[in-house]
């Protein structure tokens, strides 16, 4: 068997943060080295404390660090109550909840020092605003030849799918951070990032989550206790029938990159006007005339994937 790929989460739990997180403790394909957190589906004390609540609830070993409350030079955006609830778990009451304190150390710094204590041997995976990476970048410009790999859930590029979320060209993780994003997506590290291209294109239906509830335990229990408000939200909003698989998308790129397929180019995030937070990419190879993606690193992001395929491998590890 090959060494499992290391992995740091960055999170903002959240419902699919929730799905994602799980997701990763089942595979056998990888080790959850550290949880770091971010505001986004709720204020950072409430992300925290659901991370911590995950880590009791289903006995991760994983450390969690506290991240940034608010964005790089902006105020924070309110919290998306009516996607995740008061509680950002979908308002589901959080039994056998205990108060637990993250580590000491903030999470921008974990991460610097985990890149350090372990050069190249990890995957950064990232599913909430950018804030905590742009902290790093910022904190230690090395750390970006230090990670393996960056996977990101964010960003709409009009291939297929949703254009945006938030704003009809605009996803949630980067429109909550638009700096911040446009300083990761530039930073010489290798990043990909899996964007509602296709995570709207992947659902998990009702049915999908009773068989987890059946296959998958307590897991499987809870997943499908907070998907149901989180698939009102979907039906009410877009006449979905289940929920979008956003940040688990990014998990499974990791386990199995050749479910999706991917396009090269540098990617650039507007940071001012009506398209606050829309991602761009200049194909590689593609040419014009000087302009502000030339000289950024090639990054990737996907325009397809193998949805059938990816809820195949989240039930079969979430099951196994
Ligand atoms: C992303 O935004 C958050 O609400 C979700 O957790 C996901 O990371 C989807 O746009
Ligand atoms: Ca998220």
């Amino acid at each position: 068997m090959t060494t499992p790929t290391k992995i740091i989460f960055d999170t903002d739990p959240g419902i699919d943060d929730a799905m994602a997180l799980l997701f990763i403790e089942a595979s056998p394909a990888l080790d959850l080295v550290a949880v770091t957190t971010v505001f986004g589906n709720a204020d950072i004390d409430t992300t925290t404390r659901n991370a911590l609540y995950l880590k009791q609830r289903f006995g991760l070993k994983a450390p969690v660090f506290k991240g940034t409350d608010k964005p790089l030079t902006r105020p924070r955006n309110p919290s998306p109550t009516f996607v995740h609830g008061e509680n950002g778990l979908g308002d589901v009451e959080l039994t056998g909840l205990v108060a637990a304190q993250p580590e000491t150390k903030p999470a921008h710094q974990a991460i610097i020092d985990l890149a350090r204590e372990n050069p190249g041997e990890i995957t950064l995976v990232a599913v909430g605003p950018l804030t905590n990476l742009a902290l790093a970048l910022k904190a230690d410009p090395e750390v970006a030849r230090l990670l393996k790999n960056v996977v990101i859930m964010g960003g709409a590029f009009g291939v297929a799918g949703k254009p945006g979320n938030v704003t009809p060209v605009a996803e949630a993780n980067i429109w909550n951070d638009p700096e911040a994003a446009d300083q990761v997506f530039t930073a010489p590290w290798h990043v990909t990032t899996v964007s509602l291209d296709v995570t709207t294109q992947v659902i998990m239906s009702p049915a999908f989550m009773d068989a987890l509830e059946a296959s998958a335990g307590p897991a499987g229990a809870f997943l499908n206790a907070i998907s149901k408000p989180y698939a009102a939200f979907y039906g009410g909003r877009d006449g979905i029938v289940g929920c979008c698989v956003h940040d688990a998308a990014a998990v499974a790129y990791v386990i199995d990159p050749s479910l999706f397929q991917t396009r090269a180019g540098a990617i650039r995030v507007v940071t001012e006007g009506i398209a606050l937070g829309q991602t761009c990419q200049k194909v590689d190879g593609e040419l014009f005339g000087p302009s502000a993606w030339d000289d950024q690193p090639v990054q990737a992001i996907t325009v397809g994937v193998n949805a059938e395929g990816l809820l195949k491998l989240y039930a079969e590890t979430m099951g196994a």
